[in-house]
């Protein structure tokens, strides 16, 4: 099988083509290649603003593209049904509100949906998923209580077991970690990576804090917001675009980098044999 316009074998994971994004008059995103690799845990990283929601909903499908392609496992997305993405890519929103007190485990299951049929119930073996669902990021003792009476932290591994029981080949999280206190930041980007080891999960998230990034990623990708004035002239320049630079976290997060990200003055420290950066 070979990628639809390219001679060379298909890439898996996902790969973005020259993908540009618009909102009315204002660009977004420029010019965006990127190839995430099956198998890792990759962060979307860059300052408020800069296109991460946007270029992961651009990724699953739910924003299409004023130009360029997506490929997942070498298929093109806008050929792929929403149900059969769906399948594909699990997602996690940014701040799940719910206000009826369904279950934990109702919310589950409703991951299940894009295997089930138009009119069919989710059955034993979709509430055996759920449950395991819930298991793997240890909240299985939360399936009988009400969504809206239990704290942020536990909304977020039931948000997160949804889109497991979906039994994607991607995860898509945005932000899983924004309402949560400093322990729980930490405990849910561990579970993250074990999760994407255990079960062969590709992880594409977006984070704030870029010691997590460094932390808890194989790859980084890290925008920077496109200006004004820049949009005029998208495309002329390869400075223009907002990818700075995509990889390894250690050769992304120069201090070079992240001042044309955030616009600050870090230093990179080395504690216990692994980086961290601190803002000069
Ligand atoms: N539906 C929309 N209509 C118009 N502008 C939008 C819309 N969604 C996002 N934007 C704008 O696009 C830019 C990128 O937004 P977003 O992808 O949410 O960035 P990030 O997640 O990095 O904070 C922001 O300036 C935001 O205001
Ligand atoms: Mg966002």
């Amino acid at each position: 099988m070979r990628e639809a316009g390219s001679a060379g074998p298909v890439r898996m994971g996902v790969v973005t083509k020259g993908i540009s994004l618009r909102y009315g008059a204002r660009t977004v995103l420029d010019q965006v290649d990127l190839h995430l690799k099956k198998g890792e845990v990759i962060t979307l990283l860059g300052p408020n603003g800069c296109g991460k929601t946007s270029l992961l909903k651009v990724i699953n499908g739910l924003l299409p593209p004023s130009q360029g392609e997506v490929y997942v496992d070498g298929k093109h997305t806008a050929r792929m049904g929403q149900m059969e993405l769906a399948r594909l890519m699990g997602y996690v929103p940014q701040n799940q509100r719910q206000s009826f007190p369904f279950t934990a485990l109702d919310i589950v299951l409703t991951g299940r949906m894009p295997h089930l049929s138009v009119l069919a119930q989710p059955g034993a073996a979709d509430v055996e998923k759920a449950q395991r669902a819930l298991d793997m990021v240890g909240a299985l003792h939360l399936a009988s209580r009400p969504y809206t009476q239990i704290s942020g932290g536990e909304r977020q591994l039931v948000i997160i077991a949804r889109a497991l029981a979906q039994e994607p080949s991607f995860l898509l999280l945005d932000e899983p970690t924004s309402s949560l206190d400093f322990k729980n930041q930490v405990s849910v980007l561990k579970m993250i990576n074990r999760i994407s080891k255990e079960e062969a999960v590709t992880v594409i998230m977006t984070l704030h804090d870029p010691n997590h990034a460094m932390m808890f990623s194989d790859e980084i990708v890290l925008l920077r917001r496109l200006l004004p004035h820049e949009e005029l002239s998208r495309g002329v320049l390869s400075h223009h675009q907002n990818v700075i630079a995509s990889g390894k976290p250690h050769e992304v997060m120069t201090p070079e980098n992240i001042r044309t990200a955030y616009g600050i003055d870090v230093e990179v420290l080395e504690v216990h044999g692994k980086r961290i950066l601190f803002p000069l």
